[in-house]
Order: structure tokens, then sequence, then C-alpha cells
């Protein structure tokens, strides 16, 4: 896994150049997916590089990307790929997106690897399981915060507004009058990063997709910390929500997600 982890820790770093070559540039253009969900051509972009360095490098892998590109194989990894996770800031000018792989085994249903490249602050969040968790080679741990009302979280928001019992509304009140703050910075792959180096202390959001959360959900195991579903049952990329915290609010956060 070493060998896979090294690999992809190399192609976000060049799919992190092309996307700062677009960063606030003229000739990036937007278009619309849905009302409410945009991509850029450098979304398409950094896409394009990943799955074709990948290929060339793993031809036996399958992959399955944001934009589109899938690879089907027998294989047991795939490569969970967000080109650009924070389409929206990055579309509006805002310094803050990243692009994220997660590797999945199909046999263990576990990530394998997460890689996670913040270009504009130039930070590489990576972990193999069982490798611990780094930031730009320097190991990472969660916080030691105690208690939901001194804890700092994150959230976000679906991008698809049509399940409105989805909308992350209510709960979003609820942690925002116990806890000590929330923010909404508008990547899911950075929020899961920064609970994983103790930035936040926990981070929640539903209807999420495999890429935006399996390489920051493995970053933040490895960091220590506790990553499951609304219902506290084991995390898998492709059920679409997430709790991820340090592990001493975890128990408090699901209650309060409950009620
Ligand atoms: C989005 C970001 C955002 C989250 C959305 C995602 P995208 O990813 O991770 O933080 O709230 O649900 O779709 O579309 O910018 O790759
Ligand atoms: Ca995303
Ligand atoms: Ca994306």
């Amino acid at each position: 896994m070493k060998e896979i982890q090294r690999f992809a820790e190399v192609i976000s770093k060049k799919a992190g150049a092309i996307l700062l070559s677009g960063f606030r540039a003229k000739s990036t253009t937007i278009t619309y997916k849905r009302i409410t969900d945009i991509v850029t051509n450098m979304d398409r972009k950094s896409e394009e590089y990943l799955c074709e360095a990948i290929q060339k490098r793993f031809p036996e892998h399958a992959i399955v990307a944001e934009e589109g590109s899938s690879i089907e194989s027998a294989s047991d990894l795939v490569w969970y790929i967000d080109p650009l996770d924070a389409t929206n800031n990055y579309a509006h000018g805002i310094p803050f997106f990243c692009i994220s792989i997660g590797i999945f085994s199909k046999s263990l249903q576990k990530v394998m690897v997460g890689v996670v490249y913040d270009p504009v602050h130039d930070e590489l969040f990576s972990a193999y399981r069982g490798g611990g968790a780094h930031i730009n080679s320097t190991p990472i741990h969660v916080s030691k915060t105690g208690s939901l009302n001194r804890a700092f979280l994150a959230t976000g928001f679906p991008v698809n507004r049509d399940n409105a019992c989805r909308d992350n509304i209510e709960e979003f009140s609820r942690l925002a009058l116990i806890s000590m703050g929330i923010r909404r910075i508008g990547s899911a792959a950075l929020d899961l990063c920064y609970t994983a180096c103790g930035r936040f202390d926990g981070y929640w959001e539903p209807e999420l997709q495999p890429w935006d959360m399996a390489a920051g959900a493995l970053i933040v195991e490895e960091a220590g910390g506790m990553v499951t579903r609304y219902d506290g049952s084991a995390f898998i990329p492709s059920f679409p929500e997430i709790i991820a915290t340090n592990g001493k609010i975890h128990e408090e956060v699901l209650r309060y997600m409950r009620r």
C-alpha cells in the first residue's frame, strides 16, 4: 500500500498545480450540472490527468471519479477520485479547495489509502491503513476536547435540494446551540482532514459521495479519531453520510443528531 500511497501523493500534487494554473484565471469556465451544482473546465482537466496517470501505472485497478471517468475491473482496489473538492469556492476565487483520492478494498470493505492535497496552502494530508496519518510528512492527531460544549465543529449542506428531510438544517440548529461554534468551509475532504489534525473536534454531513469522504475518513481514523454513520454503525464510502470526531465527543454528537 505504501507504493500506491506515494504514487497518489505525487499525482495529487501534480493535479494541484493544474488547479492553481486555472485559479482566478479568465480562461476558467463554469457550467451548470444542475441549478445548484456547478463544474469548471479545471475539474475536468484535473480528473483527466489523474485518471490517465492511474491507468498508466495501475491498469488493472478500478476508478470511480466525480466528473464521470469510470474504469470497471475485477481488481480488489477502487480509486475514488474528487479532482476538485469545493468547486464552489474555486469558481468564486476563494482559496480553499483540494484534490481527494481514496483507495478502497472491495474484499475488506475498507479504505486502504487516503490522500488529500490543498495546493493553495501546500498541505498534503496522507494515510495508509495501519500507518498513521501525516500532514507534509509530520504525524497528526485528533484533538483532546472532551465535551460538546467545548467543541469546534464543521458541517456542510447538500448540493441536491430534492431531499428536504436530509437538508441538515435541524441538525445544524441543534449543534449550533450546544457547541462552541460551527464552520461551513465548503470542502468535505478538508473538513475531515482538519478534524484529523485537531483544527476541528468533529464534522458531520449528509448526502455525500464516496469521492468526498473516502480519503478523509481514513485520515481521521489513522489520526486516532472515530468515523461512523449517523446511527453509530461502521462507515463505508458508498453510504451517503458521515460523522467524524476525535472519538471523545462522538457519543454526544450522535445523541444530538438523533434528537
Ligand atoms: C462538495 C463539497 C462541499 C459539500 C458538498 C460537496 P464538490 O463537493 O465537499 O463541502 O458540502 O456536499 O458536494 O461538489 O465541490 O466536489
Ligand atoms: Ca466533493
Ligand atoms: Ca468535485
